[in-house]
């Protein structure tokens, strides 16, 4: 018996009920792994761990661009800026970099200081152009908010939504488990819609009424929907027909709008409309109609071409609010005071690149578009890898940076995991990870109709070693159990 005050019963128990599986246990066990070979353990039958489970690009080799980076050197030590000469002819920093820090150090200052609670004002205005320029309507930058990753900026909103434990919000399955752990933790109601595998991981409006219908019978204040566009773990890219009906959906049942657009930018098949484009569109078509939509969209530096998780970057910008709630935003994001500065600055560099012209641009490009290529060509291949295998089915990869493919074990399997009291997909998971070192997530962490079994994984790992590795597992391990 200890004597600690907190134990694993009395904690907040919303805590504990959630769960988050991109991190659960197959990413503990992968990192015991990755030490052990660090460590010089030979008894494992794989060299290296393949951290499949989460999109991180740059743990997984994916370089930084180099206009980034030496914007934000210079940023994090401006006595650099004392020998200009020294930067451009030993390390190659082009004028563009020198002039862009200038500027930031002039509009933020320190990046050691606190900023305003919703980001520096300049990097607000960088923003709101950029929406500008992406979607053809205005934006104001009052209505940016900077965040500490996208992550930070579903925090902020969903904890504002959410009145008390008969608030619901809809969320569709499968999904990042941000929003499920996040509702957990607040103690309301994730009221989850099913997107359509057959039809490439479509959004369904039929679908998402009769969850909402039969939420609403049980009493839960259905006050929100998400829509993550393009979708993790599933690629898909909403039409502009499928946006326009869930818009049509938020006005006959007074929703908010969550719009999660992180993978904007990660796109193959299909095209990005953004949900404040759309809006914007419809609101001039149907004057009145759309007047009262609350939408709340994010962007991150995380995903992308731009891959800096670790920066901790992002925004969401709101539409239709009303200002008292928006102020009570600003309050809640104050009492974490402010989002990391430098994630500010990755912000202002994703939406404000260098432009044709300037002397970083070729560089820029032939990074930018290296990446892009890169993470398509590998998607392919896992694709066309998995199309080999018994029993799995895989949609075309679409964007983001995930494959989810669906299994189909054999029964013996079924019953093994049950003896050790796992679902089928998780144990399946786990062996793949004994017996390879690759760490993909099975699909009961995102959701899945009861019966289906899936797995996600990343294509960000560089090579075809790991890709062999799979599929040589899964040949095995069908022939162990069929
Ligand atoms: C759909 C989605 N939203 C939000 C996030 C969080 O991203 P960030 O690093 O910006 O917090 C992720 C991360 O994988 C994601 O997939």
């Amino acid at each position: 018996m200890s004597d600690r005050r907190l134990n694993i019963n009395n904690i907040n128990p919303h805590v504990r009920a959630a769960k988050y599986a991109v991190r659960g246990e197959l990413a503990t066990k992968a990192e015991q792994y990755r030490v052990r070979l660090a460590n010089g353990d030979k008894s494992l039958p794989f060299d290296s761990v393949i951290f499949a489970n989460i999109g991180n690009p740059q743990q997984l080799d994916q370089k930084p661009i180099t206009f980034f980076r030496q914007v934000l050197s210079i940023l994090e030590y401006p006595n650099l800026l004392e020998n200009e000469e020294a930067l451009k002819t030993s390390f190659g920093y082009k004028q563009d970099v020198i002039d862009r820090a200038k500027k930031l150090l002039k509009d933020v200052g320190n990046v050691g200081a606190y900023s305003q609670s919703h980001g520096a004002p300049a990097i607000r205005d960088s923003v709101a152009k950029f929406i500008e320029r992406r979607d053809g309507f205005p934006s104001d930058k009052d209505q940016i908010y900077l965040s500490g990753g996208a992550s930070s900026a579903v925090n902020t909103l969903l904890h504002v939504i959410c009145e008390g434990p008969q608030t619901g919000v809809l969320v569709p399955i499968p999904q990042y488990p941000l929003y499920t752990a996040t509702l957990a933790v607040l103690n309301a109601h994730c009221v989850p819609y099913h997107l359509e595998e057959e039809k490439a991981w479509g959004t369904d409006i039929s679908t998402i009424r009769q969850s909402l219908e039969k939420a609403k019978a049980e009493g839960i204040d259905v006050r929100a929907i998400v829509v993550i566009n393009p979708g993790n773990p599933t690629g898909a890219s909403l039409s502009r027909e499928d946006i326009k009906s869930v818009i049509d959906l938020a006005v006959e049942e007074r929703m908010v709008i969550l719009a999660d657009e992180v993978y904007q930018t990660n796109v193959f098949i299909g095209e990005f409309t953004s949900f404040k484009k759309r809006l914007r569109e419809l609101q001039q078509e149907f004057p009145g109609k759309y007047d009262n939509v609350e939408l709340a969209s994010m962007h991150s530096v995380s995903k992308g071409m731009v891959g800096e998780c670790g920066h901790r970057g992002g925004y969401f910008e709101l539409v239709g609010f009303d200002p008292e709630v928006s102020a009570q935003i600003y309050k809640f994001i104050s009492i974490m005071l402010c989002p990391p500065v430098i994630g500010q600055c990755l912000v202002e560099l994703m939406v404000n690149p260098p432009k044709e012209g300037d002397p970083s641009y070729e560089l820029y490009q032939q990074e930018y578009n290296g990446i892009k290529e890169g993470l398509h060509k590998r998607a392919l291949a896992l694709y066309e890898a998995f199309k080999k295998m018994e029993g799995v089915e895989c949609q075309e990869p679409q964007g983001a940076m995930y494959l989810f493919p669906t299994i189909k074990l054999p029964q013996k399997a079924v019953a093994a995991a049950a003896a050790e009291n796992r679902p089928a997909d998780e144990f399946y998971c786990l062996r793949l990870l004994d017996a390879t070192g690759v760490c993909v997530v099975p699909g009961t962490g995102f959701g899945q109709k009861e019966g289906t079994l899936h797995f996600r994984t990343t294509f960000l790992a560089p090579g075809t070693d790991w890709v062999e590795r799979i599929t040589k597992f899964h040949a095995q391990f069908m022939d162990e159990f069929r």
